[in-house]
């Protein structure tokens, strides 16, 4: 089987090492040779490690989709829209494409899926959700009879990285980041990782699958972790618990019948939950299934082999499918709704600077009362003689009534920054 490589940096390098030290074994298992027939990149010169014979290296995309011996194109070329025109014609010129490209396919996925299924081929993309964990599977085919209800999860290597670094061992948020890069965990641009839009790309692709509905990326409601601060970790840690970046997509009910919420931020986590200890990449997210209950699926989120693994899991399965002269089905959509994250009654922290004088507590929580917003508990520590950190943590209410008093504390000519809005898990 000749396969197409678009892109040989992290994972693409980390494919080509797999490729070779298991050429045997793979063999044997898929019953021919995957052999990469030509590589693109931007930088022939650039040395990509003992793996990569630079002969098959090539800066013209066109020269892989329009090779008729190619039958499988894989795209690991991230962010580009090159990604999106080769994938296109590769399908067009009738090859199945594998890709790890979150960001097309959580605007796209409808789009190209369809497309996919039209020329009879397929596009596998379990590497673009969650590294090595196997996740799009299970929900494409082994949860296909489940209803679910509940998907909540940590799918970004980076920022669970940063926030363990910070959490664990009190190292500072851009020291954490570029070891994160240094790691190969982090996107080109990492901007994508901290505002939570990877997540929210993840999450719109998970949600599409789970319930059936066509969800983009802007249909997702995203904070990051650029906000938090250490003194927020402390804040955790003090009431035995810690900060992680979530991921959720929930069924539920209003008048006019069932819609899904679909929300990327940062959650307090008590410590004897599950998900307090997904430590470093790791990635890990539970659903909630109707009859089967429900299922944790933890393990490496992000860096080169993992997502490989992937990679060449997805690779196998269209070269057998190729040979067989089948594909996989294309994902229907429904007609659901979307929303309802703004109406859920639940308890969130939120994390500011203020002046530290008299009087600027009570004109702070004041508009927390004029709002009807019900203060469970709050934290202040002092950060220089003349500014404090106070956390307010909430009674139940909703993101709608918290928008509202946020929008007005900010104009508070005590606050000094509104850092970080940060949900509860319940
Ligand atoms: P990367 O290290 O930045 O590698 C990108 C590769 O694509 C490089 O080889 C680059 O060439 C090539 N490339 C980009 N634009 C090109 C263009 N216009 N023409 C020719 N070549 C081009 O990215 P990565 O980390 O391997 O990620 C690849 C994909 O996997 C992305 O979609 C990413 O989101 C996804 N993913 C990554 C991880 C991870 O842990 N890294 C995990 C899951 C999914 P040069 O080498 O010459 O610059
Ligand atoms: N940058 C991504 C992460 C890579 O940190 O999770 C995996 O998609």
């Amino acid at each position: 089987m000749r396969i197409g490589l678009l892109g040989c940096g992290t994972v693409g390098s980390a494919l080509m090492a797999l490729l070779a030290s298991e050429r045997d074994w793979l063999h044997e298992r898929v019953g021919e040779e995957l052999e990469v027939a030509r590589i693109l990149v931007r930088d022939p010169a650039r040395d990509r490690g003992p793996y990569v014979d630079r002969a098959l290296l090539t800066t013209s995309a066109e020269a892989i989709w329009s090779d008729p011996e190619i039958e499988v194109v894989v795209e690991l070329l991230g962010p580009d829209p090159l990604a999106r025109r080769a994938i296109v014609a590769a399908l067009e010129a009738g090859k199945s494409v594998v890709t790890a490209n979150k960001e097309l396919l959580s605007t796209d996925f409808q789009v190209l899926s369809t497309l996919a299924a039209s020329v009879g081929r397929d596009i596998f993309f379990e590497a673009a959700v969650a590294g090595g964990i196997p996740l799009v599977r299970a929900l494409r085919v082994s949860l296909l009879g489940e209803r679910i209800s509940r998907v909540v999860g940590i799918i970004n290597g980076t920022t669970n990285f940063i926030l363990t670094r910070m959490q664990d061992h009190g190292e500072g948020f851009l020291d954490a980041l570029s070891e994160a890069r240094r790691l190969g965990y982090a996107e080109a641009d990492p901007s994508g990782d901290i505002s939570g839009r990877d997540a929210a790309s993840k999450l719109a692709i998970i949600a599409s699958i789970a319930f059936g509905l066509e969800v983009s990326v802007d249909d997702v409601r995203v904070e990051g972790i650029e906000g938090l601060t250490e003194a927020d970790a402390r804040f955790a840690e003090r009431n035995g618990q810690v900060i992680k970046l979530l991921a959720t997509a929930e069924r539920t009910a209003d008048e006019q019948g069932p819609l899904v919420h679909v929300e990327v931020a940062p959650a307090l986590v008590d410590r004897s939950h599950p998900l307090a200890h997904v430590g470093g990449p790791d990635n890990a997210v539970y659903l909630q299934g109707g009859a089967v209950g429900q299922l944790l699926f933890q393990g490496p989120g992000a860096g080169g082999m993992p997502t490989a693994s992937a990679v060449l899991a997805d690779v196998i399965d269209a070269s057998r499918n190729l040979r067989a002269g089948v594909c996989a089905r294309a994902l229907v959509a429904d007609r659901g709704r979307l929303g309802g994250s703004d109406r859920k009654r639940r308890r969130f922290a939120i994390s500011l600077d203020v002046e530290d004088r008299p009087g600027v507590l009570a004109t702070v929580s004041q508009v927390f009362g004029r709002h009807g917003v019900s203060i469970a508990r709050m934290e202040q520590e002092e950060m220089s003689e003349d500014s404090a950190h106070l956390v307010f943590l909430t009674h139940d209410t909703t993101l709608a009534t918290i928008d509202a008093t946020l929008g007005d504390v900010g104009e508070l000519p005590v606050v000094r920054a509104l850092h970080a809005l940060i949900r509860v898990l319940a």
